[in-house]
Formats: structure tokens, sequence, C-alpha cells
């Protein structure tokens, strides 16, 4: 049996990705951001001349990509030709091409093999938007993060960062693969109006009740 995999999903800015963190730092466990990994193939991609909104063409790139996912100390990190990649990940491009690459179940199932490689060895707060429903279906720890759409926007507003999360949110949403969807079993958390603290004492409570419970 592999150690416990927390799974965080939610929508853009839902305040998920700092809740993630700081659980994984609660109970010592790794944080793995999933998204990365998705900008990552999406920065490769523009960077390569290819279109992202050609599948194929995408799709004849995955083979050989010289993307690589790693760790400093408890944080993931994604690496190209051995080199952390930071800033790029959050380009203006990369942000408006994300849901698009994110949509091509090839470019998933690669990323999935990935992410799930991280809880062989170790326990993992993994973020993302299908970790409860696809790459951990069977994990009791099952947490989808929200926010008013009005939050998430002052939110991103705060952080200097200007992409459209409706709009990318909708297409998480909309696509036919692995969709932005809470799990059936998933424990719905909104962070409208609770601190950070409250929302990570809260869900750290409830990992620790189940952890107990499973022991
Ligand atoms: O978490 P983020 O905003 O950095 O994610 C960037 C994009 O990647 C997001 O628009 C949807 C996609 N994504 C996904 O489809 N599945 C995941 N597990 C994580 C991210």
């Amino acid at each position: 049996m592999n150690p416990p995999a927390i799974a965080i999903d939610g929508p853009a800015a839902s305040g998920k990705s700092t809740v993630a963190k700081l659980i994984a730092k609660e109970l010592g466990y790794t944080f793995i951001n999933t998204g990365a990994m998705y900008r990552a193939v999406t920065w490769y991609t523009l960077q390569q001349g290819v279109n992202p909104t050609d599948a194929n063409a995408v799709k004849a790139l995955l083979p050989n990509i010289p993307l690589s996912f790693g760790k400093e100390g408890a944080m993931s990190t994604v690496l190209c030709e051995g080199r952390v990649l930071g800033e790029e990940l959050t380009a203006p491009e990369t942000n408006e091409y994300v849901s698009t690459i994110a949509a091509i179940p090839e470019v998933r199932a690669l990323l999935v093999a990935k992410q799930r490689e991280y809880n062989n060895a170790e326990p993992v707060v993994m973020e993302g938007r299908d970790i409860g429903t696809v790459v951990f279906p069977n994990t009791p720890f099952k947490y989808f993060v929200t926010a008013s759409e009005e939050v998430r926007a002052a939110r991103r507003a705060a952080q200097g960062l200007t992409d459209s999360i409706a709009e990318r949110d909708r297409k998480d949403s909309a696509r036919a693969c692995a969709p932005l969807t809470q799990a059936a079993d998933a424990t719905l958390v909104d962070t409208s109006d609770l601190s950070i603290d409250q929302v990570v004492a809260k869900v750290v409570a409830d990992i620790r009740a189940k952890l107990e419970a499973n022991a």
C-alpha cells in the first residue's frame, strides 16, 4: 500500500495552493504542484514554435520532451534539461494556452503517471484539478477548495496576475478528459469567508482524524 496521498482540487485562485502548501508543512509531507507540470508542457510547446491548438503536433513532441519532475526540499520542481523552471511557468502566454494543452488526453496520461510516482515512496499533498477524481481515486483524503468568483478575482489581482480565471475555469470544467469537478466523496471547503489558518486547521484536523481511524 502507498503512503497517504492528500488530494486538493479546485478552481484557479481558490486559495488551494496556499492551503495545500501549509497542510503539507503541518503534516511534514511533500507538496506537489501539478499545475506547474501542465504549465511546463505548455511553455515547452510554445518554446518549440509548435501551435498549442494543434493536438497532433503537441502529441508528437511528447515522446522526447526534455522535462523532468523533481523535488527541492519538500516541494516539487519541474526541470527542462536539468534546469529548474520558474517565471516562465506563469508567463502570460503560458497562462493563455495551459487549458488547451491540459485538455489533450495524451498530455494528461503522461503527467498523471509522473504524479503517481511521487507517492510511491512518500506521503504527498497534491494540488490540481483531477487529483481526487483521476490521480488518486481511492484516497480517503479528498478536499475540493472553492471561493466565490469575486473573491478569486480579487486574490488573483492582489498577486498581480491578470489572466482571465473565469475563462480558464470554464475551459477546465468543460473538457472531455478529466474535467475540473468535485469528486463525489470529496469534502467541500469554501475559503471565501475563512482565514487561511482556519481552513488549514479544519482540513488538517479532518486528515488526522481519518489517519487515526485507519491506523
Ligand atoms: O493550478 P494552476 O492554475 O497552475 O493550473 C494551470 C492549468 O493546468 C489549469 O488551468 C488547469 C490545468 N491543470 C489540470 O488540468 N489538471 C491539474 N491536475 C492541474 C492543472
